[in-house]
Order: structure tokens, then C-alpha cells, then sequence
């Protein structure tokens, strides 16, 4: 496994691979990027992935400096994952002027759910998932359902854009009890990670009411987040969609997903389940 930490570098590596399966990240891997990373093995003899810590896509109040950079510990899960190359940009080589040029999702898709309470997010995330595959050229790249808004955001961009490549989903990894695994969890005081598989028992216990007929989305909301507030945590919202777009769905829609996002103590956490 080879690290480029240049741009120039990279493209050279790559010049004559005539097929690239892509992991884009932003590192402190976990499980479920490795699964990701399996996933890519799959699709293609070369496999790529990105380490990269991306200010666009953090809000002012929001923790850049804080985030958890385990550059060591990613390269030794990426290598065990199979990955063939890392790129691993300092801040300089990627965004060498303020990025001036963005790519802006429509408000629709941008400014609602986790849009809502991160305004800037998704512009962030399509910037620096254009640029990267501007500079990776995959012919696939793969993205965790976890991030649920963030897939289909990526997808949209995909086909809008004419880009030449396949957006695989990878599902997401669990612990044993439930919880979504997530960077983010390191952040949980034991007493939290306990009571965090609550918020997948909540997704879970919604999906067997669909599923057995009930419609009235908004009640199942409502009660949603006043089980979440009763038992301790900051809820931001738990909402019914539609997988296609994530608007709201009539009486009649099939294919839905539910998705949360909840802080508990000083984490936020999200989490999402297709019914
Ligand atoms: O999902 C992530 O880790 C990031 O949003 C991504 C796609 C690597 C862009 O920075």
C-alpha cells in the first residue's frame, strides 16, 4: 500500500489503471469504512482511498480542530482492507487558495434533515466529492447508507454532473447491540454508550408499525421524539421519507427509510433504517 500526499503524485500512479474503485474518508476508520473498503476490492483490481479532514464541510460551531486524526492506526486498517493507495492530502496540496468554486445541491436535498441543523454540510461534502473524483478518476466509488442524505446527495451529483462512475451503497455496520458504528462514538462516556443502542430500538420500533399498517407518519414522529426527549436525549429530528428523494410520503408511498439524528450528552449521533 502506497501513500500519495500530492495530487500530481497520485494521478501518476494511477495513470495506467484501467479500472479504480474509490473510498472516499475522512479517517479515524472504523469497521465500517473497512467494509467499504471490501466492497471496493470487489468492484475492481485497484483500490483507492482518501484520508482527508475536509474544513468545507464543518459548520463554525463545529469541531475541525477537534477531529479525531489517527493517521497510523487508518493506514493499518486500510492495509488490511486491501486498499493499494491512500490519498492523504495535507490541507495546503488540496485546497492550496480558498476553494472559491462550489457545488451547491439544490435546497431540497441540501437544506433539509441533516441540512437543517448543519447549514453548509452537503455544499462541503458535493465540493470535496467533486474534486476527489476529479483527481481519483474511479470508475466506481462506494458510500455508507449511514450517511443516508449524504448517499443520496452523491448520487444525485453523479448523475446530474455526466460523471462516468458508479455509486455503490455499502449497509451499515453495527455493534452487537445495535449501535451504528461511527467515529463519533469514541466521543460516548460508558454510561452513554450503553443507552445509544436506544436510538436504533426507537428506528427498529417504528419499522414494525409500518410495516404492520400504520400511515400517520407525523404521530409516529411526534411520539418518537418525546420517547427520545423522556429518556435523556437532545433530539433533532425522526422523520419518515422517501428512500428516492427524502421528501415526505403520501398514504401510498412504498420504499421508505426513517432517519434520526439525536445527541446524547455532548454527542450527536445519526442513524438511519430503510422499511
Ligand atoms: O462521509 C465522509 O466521511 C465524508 O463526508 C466524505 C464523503 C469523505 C467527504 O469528506
Amino acid at each position: 500500500m502506497i501513500v500519495h500526499p500530492t495530487i500530481a503524485g497520485l494521478r501518476e500512479a494511477l495513470a495506467a489503471q484501467p479500472r479504480i474503485a474509490f473510498v472516499p474518508t475522512m479517517g479515524n476508520l472504523h469497521e465500517g469504512h473497512v467494509a467499504l473498503m471490501r466492497i471496493a476490492r470487489e468492484h475492481a483490481p485497484c483500490v483507492v482511498a482518501s484520508v482527508f479532514v475536509n474544513r468545507l464541510q464543518f459548520g463554525p460551531n463545529e469541531d475541525f480542530d477537534r477531529y479525531p486524526r489517527t493517521f497510523e492506526e487508518d493506514c493499518e486498517k486500510m492495509r488490511e482492507a486491501g486498499v493499494d493507495l491512500v490519498f492523504a492530502p495535507g490541507e495546503r496540496e488540496f485546497y492550496p487558495a480558498p476553494q472559491s468554486c462550489f457545488v451547491q445541491p439544490h435546497p431540497a436535498q441540501a437544506d433539509i434533515l441533516e441540512g437543517a441543523f448543519r447549514p453548509g454540510f452537503f455544499r462541503g461534502v458535493a465540493t470535496v466529492v467533486t474534486k476527489l473524483f476529479n483527481i481519483v478518476r474511479p470508475q466506481v466509488a462506494v458510500f455508507g447508507k449511514k450517511d443516508y442524505q449524504q448517499l443520496m446527495i452523491v448520487r444525485n451529483l453523479t448523475r446530474e454532473l455526466a460523471l462516468p462512475i458508479e455509486i455503490v451503497a455499502g449497509e451499515t455496520v453495527r455493534a452487537a447491540d445495535g449501535l451504528a458504528l461511527s467515529s463519533r462514538n469514541r466521543y460516548l462516556s460508558a454510561g452513554e454508550r450503553l443507552q445509544a443502542p436506544q436510538l436504533v430500538r426507537l428506528l427498529r420500533e417504528m419499522r414494525t408499525e409500518i410495516l404492520s399498517g400504520a400511515g400517520d407518519y407525523p404521530r409516529m414522529e411526534r411520539e418518537a421524539l418525546e420517547n427520545l426527549t423522556a429518556q435523556g436525549w437532545q433530539p433533532d429530528y425522526i422523520a419518515v421519507r422517501k428512500r428516492l428523494d427524502l421528501q415526505s410520503p403520501a398514504a401510498h408511498d412504498s420504499s421508505l427509510v426513517i432517519l434520526a439524528a439525536a445527541r446524547l450528552g455532548p454527542t450527536r449521533l445519526i442513524d438511519n433504517l430503510e422499511v
